[in-house]
């Protein structure tokens, strides 16, 4: 589960870095391009099956993981006390739920639009005008209030998914903790503050 989620976060920053692209680039072609490679690539190809197999992977560990949880102690604590557990380690199973909510909307609307519908092409063969795609997306405040939402809950996700995964490889004592709360800190800002920053400058420009 650590290394499929280990695999996941590095995901994110790729695309994160790819869909930027549509707002730090006037000429949308940049990114058209960028998400052309990414879509033909046979490598890239390839890591879409483990990136999905990953996701796949991930999603069943968490829920043999919170089975297990609940049969170990099946009668409920009467009274609930402070633990040193964070919050954002008690809400995981939440907020994954929402990030698979989130996750399934948006392959409808951009992957599955990308792969087999029908999104307009470029002066350049066989590159589709994603860009547009995203543009249009983005002009309804409800779409931009929902994906904003939805990193908010990604980021509650990150920041302790990204601590657990290291703990899980051995990665936990004096030296490495403090190292390793502070990358997961700036990680998730980087993270939920880009993606953020791309439904927010489109529909304000
Ligand atoms: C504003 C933010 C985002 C934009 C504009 C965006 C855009 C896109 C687009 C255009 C595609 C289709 C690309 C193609 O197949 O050629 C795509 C695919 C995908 N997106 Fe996003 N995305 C965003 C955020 C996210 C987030 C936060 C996640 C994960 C939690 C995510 C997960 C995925 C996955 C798994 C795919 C399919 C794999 C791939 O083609 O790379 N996306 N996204």
């Amino acid at each position: 589960m650590s290394l499929a989620g280990i695999f996941l976060i590095t995901f994110l920053l790729v695309h994160l870095g790819i869909n930027l692209l549509v707002i730090l680039n006037e000429d949308p072609m940049v990114f058209n391009r960028a998400a052309h490679f990414m879509g033909t690539n046979k490598v890239i190809k390839i890591f879409e099956i483990v990136l999905f197999g990953g996701f796949l992977l991930h999603i069943i560990y968490a829920l043999i993981l919170q089975v297990q949880n609940w049969l170990a102690r099946p009668k409920r604590y009467h009274k609930m006390t402070r633990s040193d557990t964070s919050a954002f380690s008690r809400w995981m199973i939440h907020t994954a739920l929402i990030v698979f909510a989130f996750l399934a909307i948006h392959l409808a609307d951009f992957y599955f639009k990308a792969k087999f519908g029908d999104v307009g092409e470029t002066s350049e063969e066989g590159v589709h005008d994603l860009a547009s795609l995203i543009i249009d997306k983005f002009q309804m405040p409800g779409f931009v209030i929902f994906y904003v939402a939805s990193f908010i809950f990604l980021g509650f996700h990150l920041i302790h998914g990204f601590q657990s995964a290291f703990k899980t490889l051995g990665l936990n004592n004096k030296t490495y903790t403090p190292v390793i709360q502070v990358l997961s800190i700036l990680y998730t800002i980087i993270v939920v503050g880009g993606f953020t920053a791309i439904p927010i400058v489109i529909y304000f420009q």
